[in-house]
């Protein structure tokens, strides 16, 4: 039985987020700068080499679930496959298989990602006014809307996620949800973090989930909370007495105290927190040959070294990685 992966804190570990590139073709201002330099592509981890570890963390460390994050995961060359290839670990505990993604490319990968396995998406739209959108991510909205319908029709399960942030695209609030209510979609806002590369997170700019609901509540009627369910971050409720919606409450109410993740950066760095000061190599190691015993030693030392979690602080405070290479 696989040794459980667990931090000084005793919290046991579940799920592993491999982001596989940094790259992004949209570029919102909040997650990577203007003109940001790619990781050469020496640098990333190859798909041998992530499922390589992918099969330590599932059949040694007891991972149960691995989502695929960027930057942008569908600009990695090779995403079917990697999907393909993890569905050898179903045997070996592995529950899910989801991505992360801002669906631009969905078109061309919703079917193949589908028949290669994935278990469902989560996709990021910040904006549903064509020109809001435009303005904030750099790129055009309808390769978005046509990714979502193709998720739809490839029969691919997803969830639409928006950071909130006041000033920047709080006008959308209610745009998205009458959208996604009247689409049936299931859309989760999420509260911003002090992570962003434009250093322009303050505790004025978080909207949180209390204003999010006011707002929702005299737009469409009554806001009831539901039971929670599995260990997703997201607050689950009823708006109007129909229609669903997640509020994820990272600033508000953080979940660190549950917080089941561990991550890994497309060059094979282990960061155990969003917030960690600094990652653990792995790659170094695995390219120089190292086995799996030393391996998992330091996936295990990465790990129990996890900080407790995340208290928001007044103003911004520098971090080390930004989004694009953290993968969220
Ligand atoms: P589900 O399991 O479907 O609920 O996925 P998820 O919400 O964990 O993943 P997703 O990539 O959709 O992230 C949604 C938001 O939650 C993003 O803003 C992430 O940055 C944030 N998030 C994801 N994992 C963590 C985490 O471990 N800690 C914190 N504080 N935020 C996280
Ligand atoms: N705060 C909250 N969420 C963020 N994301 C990126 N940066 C932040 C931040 N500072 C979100 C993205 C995407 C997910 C992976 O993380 O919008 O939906
Ligand atoms: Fe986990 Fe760190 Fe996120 Fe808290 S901030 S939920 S400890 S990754």
């Amino acid at each position: 039985a696989p040794g459980a992966l667990v931090d000084q804190h005793g919290r046991r570990k579940r799920k592993l987020r491999l982001s596989l590139t940094d790259r992004c073709n949209l570029r919102c201002a909040y997650c990577m700068p203007e003109h940001p330099t790619w990781l050469p592509r020496r640098e990333l981890l190859t798909i041998e080499e992530l499922l390589q570890l992918s099969g330590l963390f599932v059949r040694q460390l007891g991972i149960t679930h691995i989502r695929l994050t960027g930057g942008e995961p569908t600009l990695r060359r090779g995403l079917p496959e990697l999907v393909h290839g993890l569905q050898a670990l179903r045997a070996d505990g592995l529950q899910r298989v989801s991505m992360t993604s801002n669906a631009t490319r969905l078109r061309e990968l919703a079917a193949p990602l589908q028949a290669a396995g994935l278990d469902d998406l989560n996709i990021s739209i910040d904006a549903r006014d064509p020109e809001l959108f435009q303005q904030l991510t750099r790129g055009p909205i309808e390769p978005v809307l046509d990714g979502i319908a193709a998720a739809r029709e490839a029969g691919l399960p997803f969830k639409l996620n928006a950071v909130v942030i006041r000033d920047y695209n709080d006008s959308q609030i209610e745009t998205l949800a009458a959208w996604a209510f009247e689409q049936d979609l299931e859309l989760r806002f999420i509260e911003f973090m002090p992570l962003d590369n434009a250093q322009q997170w303050s505790r004025d700019r978080v909207v949180t989930e209390q204003e999010i609901l006011q707002r929702l509540g005299s737009r469409f009627g009554i806001v009831e909370k539901q039971p929670r369910v599995g260990a997703s971050p997201a607050t689950e409720y009823r708006v109007g007495g129909r229609h669903r919606l997640g509020i994820i409450t990272t600033v508000s109410d953080p979940f660190c105290g549950s917080c089941d993740r561990v991550r890994l950066t497309a060059i094979g760095e282990l960061f155990a927190c969003l917030f960690s000061a600094r990652g653990t190599t792995l790659r170094d190691a695995l390219r120089s040959g190292a086995g799996d015993a030393e391996l998992m030693a330091l996936i295990r030392g990465g790990v129990w070294n996890k900080e407790s979690g995340f208290a928001a602080p007044r103003g911004y405070v520098e971090r080390p990685i930004t989004m694009h290479r953290l993968g969220g």
